[in-house]
């Protein structure tokens, strides 16, 4: 199986709590400066898009198996760079 070119973002109608759940946990394993004031994807500042960067950056690091996308139930596998403007979507820490 190719695993090349694989991103994990949060799964559209995810709840707020759900989001915030998310970005805690990966938060406590990978660097988040990415989405804090001054990190290149700190805007916009929605949960959405926190959440989505940060299960990337868990995904990547944690050795891209699909169950480290499963945020129970909360995360998608993505086979399009989910990058925008200078927010680059890590692949393969
Ligand atoms: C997280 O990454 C930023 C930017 O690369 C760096 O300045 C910071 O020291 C890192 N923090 C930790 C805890 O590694």
């Amino acid at each position: 199986m190719n695993l090349q070119g694989v991103w994990c973002i949060a799964r559209p109608s995810t709840s707020d709590q759900a989001l915030t759940d998310n970005i805690n946990y990966a938060c406590g394993i990978v660097n988040c400066s990415l989405i804090q004031p001054g990190g290149s994807c700190f805007y916009p500042t929605s949960l959405m898009n926190h959440a989505s960067v940060v299960m990337n950056l868990y995904y990547q690091k944690a050795g891209r198996h699909y169950w480290n996308c499963d945020f129970k139930n909360s995360g998608l596998t993505v086979v399009t760079d989910p990058s925008y403007g200078d927010c680059k979507y890590q692949y393969a820490l």
